[in-house]
């Protein structure tokens, strides 16, 4: 009876010090490690090209004092609105079943708060439903069905996301390209080359011929366009079909922004990796990969293959390098070398991927990165900055040249 009674007592004085808490003295101080930045004297927005009004919309948003979250999701909402992007929102391209899967991510920085969703249907506003994930539950992540149901219970109206234009380039990669997902560029196994005896589908694709290959790409495009034309495809959707039937689109749009409070968040937001396999996730829902945001450093975001992106944490690997003092660039370049080191540095498989980062410190402070240089046209690859002048600026790079992108026959 004693040994039971002492046994009660010391549980309980274990747990009235369990209750209390306190740090352990020896425990090492980490504040050291990260630097004092200060707020910068305007706001601060880094995200793509979006060819409206919201970037400046946010802005004043920002200057109006409201919400750092709220200005970001207020760009994410435009794209999602605009049925002719077909990377995002309603018109984002769908699965390979033409169901639109749609993932989005966010950080809120003065509540270090996180939202997700993932794999989302008939619900346009994938970023705000995300926002509303972080707000309403004690989760961060919902996914698929069950994200949906939420989304209904919370007030968000369902409709089909699958706009006429999106339905007829499914149904064009339907007849040209269905089933064929791997085995991926990181398996041991991927050779450039097609395998002996496949047909001439099996040939590598790329998106930005060498001389010698370009019969082989014209030769592929004349028989889209020929499809499509049986198809019905008007003329003006016919040359973008076929693109996204050859080299489906990774689509997605990264948002940070930051006030003169210091006060920082991130949204991404996006339709994820046209006609993949029902339930595929790329990196845009996934805190630390497509978003990451630490109140006291910055926050960061990507666009690009997302599943190269997930392998490095690339959001969060680039705050994290901020933390231990590296510049916006220095940052960005670090998770790129991690992603070319994910491959030994082949630069046969490395040429067929691509990533760019958007980076933002919380002095304002920021960087574009990107794994390649240039588009296919040449043009050096960009991002968006408004810190009171919205620009459109050439992002920093690791490798010169253009990532050429495969279709995976
Ligand atoms: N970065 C978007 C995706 O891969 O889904």
């Amino acid at each position: 009876m004693a040994t039971t009674r002492r046994r009660f007592l010391s549980a309980s004085a274990m747990l009235a010090a369990g209750l209390r808490g306190r740090l352990r003295a020896d425990a090492p101080d980490q504040k050291t490690a990260i630097p004092a930045l200060k707020p910068p004297t305007h706001p601060v927005i880094i995200t793509r090209e979006t060819g409206d009004e919201t970037i400046r919309q946010a802005y004043a948003m920002l200057l109006r004092g409201e919400d750092t979250l709220e200005a970001a999701i207020h760009i994410c909402q435009g794209r999602e609105d605009d049925p002719n992007d077909h990377s995002v929102g309603l018109g984002g391209l769908p699965n390979e079943d033409g169901v639109v899967e749609l993932d989005a991510c966010l950080m809120h920085g003065p509540t270090r708060q996180a939202g997700s969703v993932g794999a989302v249907t008939n619900i346009r506003h994938a970023a705000r439903l995300a926002r509303t994930v972080m707000e309403q539950t004690w989760h961060v992540m919902i996914v698929g069905r069950g994200a949906e149901r939420f989304a209904v219970d919370e007030g968000f109206p369902r409709e089909n996301l699958l706009t006429d234009d999106a339905r007829k380039m499914w149904l064009l990669w339907k007849e040209h390209g269905t089933g064929w997902w791997g085995p991926g560029l990181d398996n041991p196994k991927w050779k450039p080359e097609a395998p002996a005896g496949s047909s001439p589908r099996a040939a590598l694709l790329p998106r930005h011929p060498a001389p010698e290959q370009m019969s082989m790409v014209t030769g592929r495009l004349r028989d889209l366009y020929a499809q499509a034309d049986r198809m019905g495809i008007p003329a003006r959707l016919r040359h973008e079909a076929a693109m996204q039937v050859l080299w489906p689109t990774t689509g997605t749009i990264h948002v940070s922004a930051l006030n003169t409070k210091g006060e920082l968040s991130g949204a991404t937001t996006t339709s994820g990796l046209a006609w993949k396999i029902p339930g595929r996730l790329g990196d845009s829902p996934i805190i630390g990969a497509g978003c990451f945001t630490d109140p006291e450093i910055g926050s960061a975001g990507a666009t690009g293959n997302g599943e190269e992106n997930i392998k490095v944490c690339g959001a969060h690997t680039i705050v994290d390098a901020m933390r231990q003092g590296a510049s916006p660039r220095e940052a960005g370049m670090e998770a790129l070398r991690r992603i070319a080191r994910n491959y030994n540095n082949d630069m046969t498989r490395l040429r067929y991927l691509d990533m760019i980062y958007y980076i933002l410190r919380r002095d304002g402070a920021y960087a574009g990165v990107s794994l390649w240089s240039s588009r296919g046209d040449g043009a050096r690859k960009t991002y968006v900055v408004h810190d009171g002048t919205q620009r459109t600026l050439e992002v920093d790079y690791l490798f010169e040249g253009i990532s050429q992108s495969i279709h995976p026959f």
